[in-house]
């Protein structure tokens, strides 16, 4: 059931028979579309100015296609994202889904994901219910360093109960930025050697980066390997050692253990207090990456599941749960899956504080904070604002997400409007603000004029939001291309 938006965009796409090759035709293949998801634009590819949502949504399509040659119809999907997405990206994945014309179950933050598919794992492969059925609670950090994104999540495992505790990650960094590491080394050498660049060339950069991704797979296993780098009709074969590479991408691997120290602090817990470290996504396929973990916890990472696979396997599971929870048909799954699933909690957190856009005393613009980051979700708060002047016609309503206390270092995530406010209101009136986080992450504002008990729109409006009639568009455009 699981795709995950715009992941395997990461990948390398299939060089197929027909269509073009990243090498042949650079511009008309998208990459890392996941990295772009929430903004407005993807940028040019094949002439066509992409929306994010719309590649994404190609890739899901694909993914679907293939899958029901197997299984059969596909209609709905649990579509999975880092932990660290905010609501905009989270509101983009989903409506990636809708234009690949799924019906979207539900968005599930991917270390939650992974934490399911390890604690729940089928009875034929273990023998017993369940890992955790002889054991009271854990604590499990997942580090999840993807294709372009890294997360790190410590969840809080007991039968049958999920509780995330603490959420850190960055949206910038992932296995890309080793690759790039490679590039540069090599390029620089090339550039020593031959007097030109190859990164000023398209056509050399991408084969320079596919030859540097693939001796990166190498080094994971082996502790050397060469790459050959041609450009202007030179070429130059340079040898790469584990050693070299692990050195060249040290202040990377730096920066994810700083996350992990910071996400322990941020749940008030000591390695001691951590049980597990469960390692997910592509990239801790690197040595180096067992061994930071190793010797930052104290405990042998686990990896015992397919480190690419698991996520998708704990989305199938969240879709079960959901799907049980929303019916009462008793022949929708199988026992076996009905007795594993039928009454496990997940409890999410918010990755982001969530405030609201208000003027200090000294009228400057603040970021007041109404929901904490790493609030147990759903959740919702409310809080009393006034009208800063008299008579005053609209309030606007300003979302904002992250920890500063200015207004301007956060990002808005939407506004809404109270218009029509009664006439000759008084200086100061009150406006009541209601924030709620759902367990997926996704927002809803609700604003009262407390004078005229009047209530604002409750939909959020995203800057780059695509509204349903864009999305009927971008859907109709797929659905019009022959993906194969
Ligand atoms: N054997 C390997 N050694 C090193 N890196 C690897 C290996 N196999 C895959 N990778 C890297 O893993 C990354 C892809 O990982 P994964 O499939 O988990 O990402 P994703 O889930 O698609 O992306 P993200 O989590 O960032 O959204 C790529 O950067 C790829 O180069
Ligand atoms: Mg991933």
């Amino acid at each position: 059931m699981r795709s995950s938006a715009g992941a395997v965009a990461d990948r390398h796409p299939r060089e197929e028979r027909d269509g073009p090759t990243k090498h042949e035709q650079p511009d008309r293949v998208a990459m890392l579309v996941k990295r772009k998801i929430g903004e407005a634009s993807f940028g040019l590819v094949a002439g066509r100015d992409f929306r994010p949502e719309t590649l994404s949504a190609i890739i899901l399509a694909k993914l679907v296609k293939d899958a029901e040659v197997r299984i059969g119809p596909i209609k709905k999907a649990v579509i999975t994202v880092p932990a660290y997405f905010d609501d905009t990206r989270r509101k983009a994945t989903k409506d990636a889904g809708r234009i690949a014309g799924l019906d979207v179950l539900d968005i599930l933050d991917e270390p939650t994901a992974a934490a399911l598919a390890y604690s729940l794992q089928p009875i034929k492969s273990i023998g017993q219910r369940s890992p955790l059925s002889a054991v009271e609670s854990q604590t499990v950090l997942v580090y999840d360093l993807g294709g372009g994104t890294f997360d790190v999540t410590l969840v809080r495992l007991s039968k049958n109960h999920f509780q995330t505790l603490a959420i850190e990650g960055d949206v910038r960094l992932g296995g890309k930025d080793w690759d790039d590491r490679i590039v540069k080394h090599i390029a620089d050498i090339f550039v020593k050697t031959h007097d030109c660049d190859p990164r000023e060339d398209n056509q050399s950069l991408v084969a320079l980066r596919s030859a540097s991704e693939r001796a990166k797979r190498t080094l994971s296993k082996l502790p050397r390997t060469t790459i050959t780098c041609s450009h202007r009709g030179k070429s130059l074969s340079v040898p790469l050692t584990r050693d070299e590479f692990e050195a060249v991408t040290k202040d990377l691997l730096v920066r994810t253990r700083f996350t992990c120290q910071s996400v322990l602090r941020q749940a008030g817990l000591t390695w001691d207090h951590v049980d597990r470290v469960l390692m997910v996504g592509g990239s801790t396929h690197m040595p180096m990456t067992g061994r930071m973990l190793q010797e930052l916890t104290g405990k042998q990472p686990d990896n015992s599941l397919a480190v690419s696979e698991v996520v998708a396997r704990g989305a199938a599971l969240h879709a079960g749960i959901v799907a049980l929870r929303s019916t009462a048909d008793n022949n929708l799954l199988g026992a076996e899956a009905r007795e594993l699933l039928g009454d496990v909690v997940e409890i999410n957190v918010n990755a982001h504080s969530l405030g609201i856009e208000a003027r200090n005393a000294a009228d400057q613009r603040i970021n007041d904070i109404l929901i904490p980051k790493n609030t147990m979700l759903p959740t919702a708060a409310s809080r009393v604002y006034y009208t800063k002047t008299e008579n005053q016609q609209k309030v606007r309503v300003k979302v904002l997400q992250g920890e500063a206390p200015e207004a301007n270092a956060c990002i808005p995530i939407g506004e809404c409007w109270i218009d029509g406010l009664p006439p000759n209101l008084p200086n100061r009136s009150p406006v009541q603000v209601r924030c709620g986080v759902a367990s997926n992450g996704l927002i809803e504002v609700l604003a009262l004029d407390m004078t005229s008990g009047k209530m604002a729109h409750t939909v959020i409006h995203r800057a780059n939001g695509l509204s349903d009639d864009e999305i009927a568009r971008e859907a109709a455009f797929v659905r019009s291309l022959r993906i194969q």
